[in-house]
C-alpha cells in the first residue's frame, strides 16, 4: 500500500475525533445528499476522512495553509475510499476569499454562501489573530445564511484560562511565539458579531477543549 506511506500519524486527532464526532452528529444533517462542509487547517487530514466516512452525505472539502501536508491528507483520503471527500486545496485563513488566488478551486466569485457548514479544529490559539479574524471574515461570505462555523480547541472563558495545565500551555505558546495564545471566547464573539456570526452552543469536551458552534445569522443582502 506504497500511497499511505505519507498518512502522517496525529496522536492528538485520535484522541479528540470521537468527542469532536459526538458533537457534530447533533447539528450536521446527513439525512439526504448535498449538503457542503469546508474544513479550515486541516492538518494531515485525520479529521477530515474521519468525519467523511461518519457523514456520507456531506461533500466533505478540506484545506490546508501548509502544502507539505497535503500528500498526507490525500494518502487519508485514498485510504478512507469515500466519495464524498475531495482532495485538498491550498486556503490561508488569514486572507480574504475575495482574493484567494486558487480560482479554479474554490474562492468567493465561485462559492459565495455555498457552504452549509465551516469546519475548523485547533487553530485559533495557535495561529495569529489575523487567522481567527479571518476565519469569522471568510465564514460570513462562504457560508449560507444559517449555515453552522463549527470550532475547536482551548479557550478562555471571561478572560480567565482554566485549568492550570491550559495556563501552562498558553505561556508555552506566546513563548514559542508571541502572536499565538489561548484566545477568549467573548473575544471571538465580537469578532463573530462584526460579520453577522453568533455564538449558538458551547461544549466542554475532553481535555479542557471546547467545541464551539457558530450560526450565520445575517445574509450578505441582509442589511
Ligand atoms: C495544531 S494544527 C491543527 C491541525 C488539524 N486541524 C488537527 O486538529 O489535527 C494547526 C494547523 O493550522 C494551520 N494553519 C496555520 N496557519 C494557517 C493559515 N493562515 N490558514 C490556514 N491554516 C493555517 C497549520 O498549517 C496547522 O495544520
Amino acid at each position: 500500500m506504497m500511497s499511505y506511506i505519507r498518512k502522517l500519524s496525529n496522536p492528538a486527532g485520535e484522541r479528540n475525533k470521537n468527542p469532536i464526532l459526538e458533537v457534530l452528529k447533533k447539528f450536521l444533517d446527513n439525512s439526504e445528499p448535498g449538503k457542503k462542509l469546508l474544513e479550515i487547517s486541516s492538518g494531515v487530514g485525520l479529521h477530515a476522512a474521519f468525519i467523511a466516512s461518519h457523514f456520507p452525505n456531506i461533500n466533505i472539502q478540506p484545506s490546508e495553509n501548509d502544502p507539505v501536508v497535503f500528500s498526507s491528507i490525500d494518502a487519508y483520503r485514498q485510504e478512507a475510499n469515500v466519495k464524498n471527500l475531495q482532495s485538498p486545496i491550498a486556503i490561508d485563513i488569514s486572507r480574504p476569499c475575495t482574493e484567494w488566488d486558487n480560482d479554479h478551486q474554490l474562492n468567493f466569485q465561485t462559492s459565495a454562501e455555498s457552504f452549509d457548514y465551516m469546519l475548523n479544529i485547533n487553530m485559533i490559539h495557535i495561529t495569529p489573530i489575523e487567522c481567527s479574524k479571518g476565519l469569522f471574515w471568510n465564514a460570513a461570505r462562504l457560508l449560507k445564511k444559517g449555515g453552522l462555523l463549527i470550532t475547536y480547541g482551548p479557550y478562555a472563558v471571561n478572560g480567565v484560562i482554566s485549568p492550570e495545565s491550559n495556563v501552562n500551555f498558553d505561556a508555552s505558546l506566546r513563548s514559542r511565539n508571541p502572536a499565538w495564545g489561548i484566545r477568549d471566547v467573548t473575544a471571538l464573539e465580537k469578532l463573530s458579531t462584526e460579520n453577522g456570526i453568533e455564538l449558538k452552543q458551547t461544549f466542554d469536551l475532553p481535555a479542557n477543549n471546547k467545541c464551539l458552534i457558530w450560526e450565520k445569522v445575517k445574509g450578505l443582502q441582509d442589511t
